[in-house]
């Protein structure tokens, strides 16, 4: 098989830029190597930021986000006994975020693509990429027992932090900068309606909590909890009343409590591989850079990624300029450390360090009052949360 831009990794990452690229007649192939079922089972992000929205309508995969998203205007932060909300569109110019489901746009993406193009292989699992800096790259990959390659112009790399392609550029060529924390979450759906219309973060004397929903009917809940807790060390009760009491510190509000369908715990790290490209080897999503959840960042960054490859890709089929292509490693670093910089803020004020002292809880609830306080310091996270404006994917 041969293609113009070898695609590794069928995730939110792989499938938008397939379409993107479909959409502006750039030949390109997918593949991935688990099952259909496994991907769009997989739980993972839920909060889409106004860019990302605009790129999944832009491209046709809009039409049931549309119907069944739910758009919020705001979020609450729950801190010493207050409760502050964030206003999102009076504080960014109009900008708002959907609660909808990573797992929602992977099904959408899949069936567009399944049923439009370009080639999706399933169960395809991509070994090494070589000759990642000669004219001809070719990815080798596994399907059925079967050894096989597709020889492409470029490959881009949309295989997640556990994929193959983050490491083929030799270790002379790449830096990677990360952190690690002392944490992780607990993360949990439940089919019980929200407590709330919009998503609670709250900082308590236990630890953070989260509480978000994927639908009217069904919660997702997330608190922090040490490295290397086993989900299966809590009791269903247990968990409910962790949660109760790292929300229930405002009036009179409660918990709604309910069948819990599905737990994990999630580690948390902060990574990124510089440059995002290595001669025809691209890196996108979560194979460039990892961000801690809280925020809600991975998945928006992710799209914005595969925008900016789309066009540069477009740019070079339409006038045969590589300026985009050439410049896309340092213009997605810098909006990739915007964010960085904005998980890990969001990450080190709502979390307790373990042994944490009582100064650092103190500076921690002086920038949340400051947030509460000051319309100028709730701009800059709601800006933050609400995401900056990625270009025009079919344009440029
Ligand atoms: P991925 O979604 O990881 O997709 C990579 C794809 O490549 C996968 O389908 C994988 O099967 C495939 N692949 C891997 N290796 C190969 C190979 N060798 N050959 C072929 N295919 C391969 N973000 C948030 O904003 N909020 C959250 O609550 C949240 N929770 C998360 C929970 C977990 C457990 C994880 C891992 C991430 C979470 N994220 C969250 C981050 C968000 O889900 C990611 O940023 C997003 O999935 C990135 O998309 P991606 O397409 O770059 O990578
Ligand atoms: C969700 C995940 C996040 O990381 C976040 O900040 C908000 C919501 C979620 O899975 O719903």
């Amino acid at each position: 098989m041969e293609t113009t831009v070898g695609i590794v990794g069928g995730g939110p990452a792989g499938l938008l830029l397939a379409r993107l690229l479909h959409a502006r007649g750039v030949a390109c192939v997918v593949l991935e190597s688990r099952d259909r079922g496994y991907v769009e089972r997989r739980q993972r992000a839920g909060i889409l930021e106004q860019g990302t929205v605009d790129v999944l309508r832009a491209c046709g995969a809009g039409e049931r986000m549309d119907r069944e998203g739910l758009v919020h205007d705001g979020i609450e932060l729950r801190f010493d006994g207050r409760a502050y909300r964030v206003d999102l569109p009076t504080l960014t110019g109009g900008r708002r975020v959907t609660v909808y489901a990573q797992t929602e746009v992977v099904r959408d993406l899949i069936s567009l693509q399944l049923a439009e193009g370009p080639p999706l292989l399933f169960d395809a699992t991509v070994t090494a990429v070589e000759g990642a800096d000669t004219a001809r790259p070719v990815v080798h990959y596994r399907r059925d027992g079967v050894d096989a390659r597709l020889d492409c112009d470029y490959v881009v790399g949309c295989d997640g932090f556990h994929g193959v392609t983050r490491t083929v550029p030799p270790p002379a060529a790449r830096r990677v900068v990360e952190r690690g924390y002392p944490y992780s979450w607990f993360g949990i759906l439940a089919d019980v309606p929200p407590s709330s219309d919009e998503l609670v973060y709250a900082h308590s004397p236990r630890g953070f909590a989260l509480a978000s929903m994927r639908s009217p009917h069904v919660s997702r809940l997330y608190f922090q909890v040490p490295n290397g807790t086993d989900p299966a060390d809590w009791s269903d009760t247990e968990i409910w009343a962790e949660l109760a009491s790292r929300f229930e510190t405002v009036g009179d509000w409660r918990l709604r409590t309910g069948p819990i369908t599905a737990r994990s715990v999630l580690p948390m790290r902060s990574s990124v591989t510089e440059p995002m490209r290595h001669g025809r080897l691209f890196l996108a999503g979560d194979a460039a850079h990892i961000v801690p959840p809280t925020g809600a960042k991975g998945l928006n960054l992710a799209v914005a990624d595969v925008v900016e490859l789309a066009r540069a890709f477009g740019r070079l089929h339409d006038d045969g300029s590589p300026d985009l292509l050439d410049a896309y490693s340092a213009t997605r670093l810098r909006a990739v450390w915007r964010a960085e910089h904005f998980s890990h803020f969001m990450t080190s004020t709502l979390h307790l360090a373990p042994d944490q002292d009582p100064f650092a809880t103190r500076l921690q609830l002086a920038q949340l009052h400051r947030i509460a306080d000051s319309r100028h310091a709730a701009a800059e996270l709601a800006e933050n949360y609400a995401g900056f404006a990625p270009p025009d994917p079919l344009a440029g």
